[in-house]
């Protein structure tokens, strides 16, 4: 899907399509399956088939991906770590890494898969990629060395710091239902506090300023 592709179309296919500005055009099955390439990280909703072994994950992130995350994850110069940092999380520089922070594996697999190697994102099949995701896993210990990664066996994976995530949103008005039927009287709704002299966003100035406290 080129610029080319597009701008050709513009006089074309979406010209005789009413309500479409006359530019654009319908993307085609292809096209979307191309970017539609998301893996949800609980449940793998999205991984390929395919499967990958540890051994195998360890020869291609030798190749690939080693010069700069580290033989054994440890990073090169700046290179992120992809190994390491359990229990820092609490300290003052915490070290978050693949093991000590992440909270689902089927992320690691879609994270290779969009980003990885930095210099050539696209180009590992979906068969390497569940190899180094196995081998990943396998340098923070969280999977054993004959661990075999694929669609079923990623979403089981505990990885060490997910009940440290916080699932739902405590904020009060996020939890608020909408009323649906008998609701107040709009005419009678009020503004009770407004965020003035609260030390937050200051107000601006314009018709919003007629929103003063009672
Ligand atoms: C040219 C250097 C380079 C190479 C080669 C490379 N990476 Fe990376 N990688 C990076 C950089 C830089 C980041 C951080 C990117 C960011 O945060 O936006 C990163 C981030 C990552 C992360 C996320 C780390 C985190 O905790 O946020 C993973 C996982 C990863 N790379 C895996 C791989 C794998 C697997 C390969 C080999 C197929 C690979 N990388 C090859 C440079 C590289």
């Amino acid at each position: 899907m080129t610029l080319c592709v597009w701008l050709g179309l513009v006089t074309s296919a979406l010209a005789a399509e009413p309500g479409h500005f006359g530019y654009g055009k319908p993307a085609t099955p292809a096209e979307i399956a191309g970017w539609d390439i998301e893996v949800r990280g609980d449940d793998g909703a999205g991984l390929p088939a395919g499967q990958g072994v540890v051994a195998k994950g360890g020869e291609i992130y030798g190749e690939q991906c080693a010069a700069c995350h580290g033989t054994f994850g440890e990073g090169e110069g700046r290179f992120p770590k992809l190994s390491g940092g359990r229990g820092t999380l609490t300290h003052d520089r915490p070290e978050l890494t693949v093991g000590s922070y992440w909270p689902f594996a089927p992320t690691l697999w879609d994270y290779i898969n969009r980003a990885m190697p930095m210099q050539a994102p696209h180009t590992l099949s979906a068969d390497d990629v569940y190899a180094l995701t196995a081998y990943i896993l396998h340098l923070n210990d969280i999977v054993p060395g004959d661990f075999v990664a694929d669609r079923n066996t990623l979403p089981k994976v505990k990885m060490p710091n997910r009940d440290s995530f916080v699932w739902t949103d405590p904020r009060p008005d996020t939890a608020a239902m909408p009323c649906m039927t008998a609701c107040a009287d709009p005419g009678r709704v009020a503004i009770t506090s407004t965020a003035e002299r609260k030390n937050l966003t200051p107000r601006t100035t314009g018709p919003l300023d007629s929103m003063q406290p009672k």
